[in-house]
């Protein structure tokens, strides 16, 4: 399986906090039968230009080298932080993309109603540079609970959806998360690990779940969207629309 979203590494951001930590966190994830893994720590434009987080990322990634194992395949990605006010231009953030694709990583305001001019830059971005944002954890954003139909105008203009592992497991979000396997809006799945303690890797658990709730077709459906991703390959937009007001229910 391959987990698209997490933050092994260490020093860069609020995840592994050391080399210890991350051979912890790579361990777990093998026993959750990940086989290929995207580094994506957390990057803010306002804390570090990008060219200083790309060479901190690279000089980590040399340094853990050694404790990767054959069995995992890894390359690196970013998630990158973007509220339509004062982000990182289209090349930037081209820059950012998950190694080999042209999919960035994003990750929106969790609370508040969305600046105006978010969507209005993603849209401009899409347009501009042919690359692809993934929307991560939709699970999570206050705007999408209030407003699930917005999934279909992201979708629409071309970015691509992740969820997160445990949306599957929590009982506050697992509704909405079957909801959207139903209709075909999860494109990848991440763990969002940062630590063992109470954001371990779950991809097993999540796994065994969604087939005893009799998801398996659509669970394999996810898992070759994945694996188009990071070969870099157009992903078939077979979704159907979220209908407001019986979306939660059905
Ligand atoms: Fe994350």
């Amino acid at each position: 399986m391959i987990d698209i979203h997490t933050h092994v590494l260490p020093d860069l951001d609020d995840g592994a906090r050391n080399d210890n930590e991350t051979a912890a966190l790579i361990r777990a994830e093998l026993s959750n039968g990940v086989r290929e893994l995207v580094f994506t720590p957390h990057y803010y434009a306002k804390k570090r230009p990008v060219e200083c987080f790309l060479k901190q990322r690279e000089a980590v990634v040399e340094r853990i080298r050694p404790l990767l194992s054959v069995g995992l395949k890894t390359r690196v990605g970013a998630e990158v932080h973007l509220t339509g006010v004062n982000d990182p231009p289209s090349d930037a953030l081209c820059s950012l993309a998950i190694e080999g694709t042209n999919c960035v990583l994003v990750e929106l305001p969790f609370e508040g109603k969305w600046n105006g001019g978010l969507l209005t830059n993603l849209f401009r971005f899409i347009a501009d540079t042919g690359y692809q944002p993934i929307i991560a954890h939709i699970e999570r954003y206050e705007q999408i609970r209030k407003n699930p139909t917005l999934i279909n105008t992201l979708v629409k203009m071309g970015c691509l959806i992740q969820l997160n592992t445990g949306a599957f497991l929590d009982k506050h979000t697992q509704k909405f998360a079957f909801c959207l396997l139903r209709h075909g809006l999860v494109h990848c799945l991440g763990t969002d690990t940062h630590n063992l303690e109470d954001r371990a890797p779950n991809y097993k658990a999540a796994k065994e779940y969604v087939k005893e709730k009799g998801y398996k077709k659509e669970w394999a459906q996810v898992q070759s969207r994945m694996r188009q991703i990071l070969k870099n390959q157009k992903v078939e937009n077979t979704c159907t629309p979220i209908k407001k007001l019986f979306w939660w229910y059905k």
